[in-house]
């Protein structure tokens, strides 16, 4: 019999990793207290729970002004309804990411630009990026993905050169540094989202950083069905102009389950930070498995998910065999998002949207050579869960042992695979 559990072996791993989202009563009394209070939505804007979450959020990741709202998506659309980036102005985004990093410029009315990736990080690559710049482009979405930082000393220079706005999507990078600097504080704006899967929760919920107060004001406007804001966005402002907005408001309910996990957030990013260190060590020793590039700049490594690389043809499998494999040994993994110009997500063609719609010379897929996003997406990226991390170095060995095990038992596994291949 093999020894591999997807070919009928024995698990390297037989106890589940530990859940996510982690809660113990704090987060009950927290909910409860709202509850209580009958102060349960975000109208009047802030809500007490939501300025708090404002202001301890600016403490953990820095930043001058955090405009709180519905998710990290909305975040990055309103960021660039604020900054004036609309209608037919372009936007440039990473070829790998969620694809709320190119809905969004959409929702603002605004043309995402596909642009490849740095192998070594797999975030946008500022020398594509540069390339990709016309007299329409006015802002730039760079992402901090999974567990790297996009080389925002590149970013920062292109935006001054060009003069353009810079959203920072930080939804990967709760507690990530970049010389110091938090991640979301170096661009114009940081969107950071507060989703399930997220390593800051409230279930659904986002965070826009501003660094100008004007721009502060004008975002707390817009999630606020357009009624003027202070400037720093911190409450009503009647002197001021009314604009355009809808409701993109959090709820004080998911504002208080936010303040919980704030408290937890520093040891958990810590251990994290430990657990990473230990197992990039581990992983490199294993003969076609790429530790990603961490930059020097990068100075502190706060991850959503681990995500390595393999050479398929020195490691013995394609990735995707070998996510199938791993998850069977009871390690919580993922091959990652699919390039955007083949995103089952991202179709907008397939829409009646404006943009699409009005420039269909932009979303010609077919046509579009992102030769590194594509080769991390269909062939090398890994990604690991963060429970994996969280279980300790039992739980980072057990990945490494699965992996090894994987690799020693290749060829066996590849020859199936061919057999199981359509
Ligand atoms: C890179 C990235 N950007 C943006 C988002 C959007 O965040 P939300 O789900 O809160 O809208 C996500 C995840 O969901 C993401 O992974």
């Amino acid at each position: 019999m093999s020894e591999l559990a997807i070919l009928g072996g024995v698990k390297t791993r037989t106890e589940p990793y530990p859940k996510w989202p982690v809660w113990d009563q704090r987060d009950i009394d927290a909910v409860t207290e709202v509850i209580k209070s009958g102060r349960w939505g975000g109208y009047p804007y802030p809500g007490p729970k939501t300025a708090e979450l404002a202001r301890k959020f600016l403490e953990m990741q820095g930043g001058n002004f955090a405009v709180v709202m519905a998710n990290g998506t909305v975040t990055m659309e309103v960021a660039l309804r604020a900054a004036g980036v609309g209608w037919g102005d372009e936007v440039l985004v990473p070829a790998y990411t969620f694809q709320a990093t190119a809905s969004a410029p959409m929702a603002a009315g605004a043309i995402p630009v596909i642009v490849d990736i740095d192998p070594n990080t797999y975030c946008m690559d500022a020398k594509a990026a540069e390339k990709a710049i016309t007299p329409k482009t006015k802002a730039i979405i760079p992402v901090h993905l999974a567990s790297n930082m996009a080389d925002m000393d590149a970013i920062m220079a292109l935006a001054e050169k060009y003069n353009l706005i810079v959203v920072e999507d930080c939804a990967h990078a709760h507690g990530a540094k970049w010389r110091g600097m938090g991640a979301g504080t170096i661009g114009h704006f940081g969107s950071f989202s507060l989703q399930s899967s997220k390593t800051l929760t409230t279930g659904e919920g986002g965070i826009l950083l501003c660094k100008a107060p004007e721009l502060a004001a004008k975002a707390a406007s817009i999630i606020d069905c357009g009624r003027p804001h202070a400037l720093g966005g911190g409450g009503e402002d009647y002197s001021l102009d009314y604009q355009v907005g809808g409701n993109f408001r959090l709820s004080e309910i998911a504002a208080a389950l936010a303040l919980v996990g704030i408290e937890r957030f520093p040891a958990q990013a810590r251990q994290r930070e430990a657990m990473a260190a230990y197992m990039d060590e581990a992983l490199s020793e294993i003969s076609g498995v790429r530790v990603l590039k961490r930059d020097e700049r990068h100075t502190t490594r706060s991850f959503y998910r681990y995500v390595f690389a393999i050479q398929p043809s020195v490691f013995g499998v394609e990735h995707d065999v070998l996510c199938a494999a791993l998850d069977a040994e009871g390690i919580d993994c993922w091959v990652g998002y699919e390039a955007m110009h083949n995103y089952t997500l991202f179709q907008p063609l397939k829409s009646k949207l404006a943009v699409p719609n009005a420039f269909p010379e932009y979303f010609d897929f077919a046509s579009m050579d992102l030769p590194e996003a594509t080769r991390a997406c269909e062939h090398e990226a890994v990604w690991l869960d963060e429970a994996v991390f969280r279980a300790g170095s039992r739980g980072v060995d057990d990945a490494v042992t699965a992996i090894k095990k994987i690799q020693a038992n290749a060829k066996e596994l590849a020859e199936a695979a061919l057999k199981r291949a359509p």
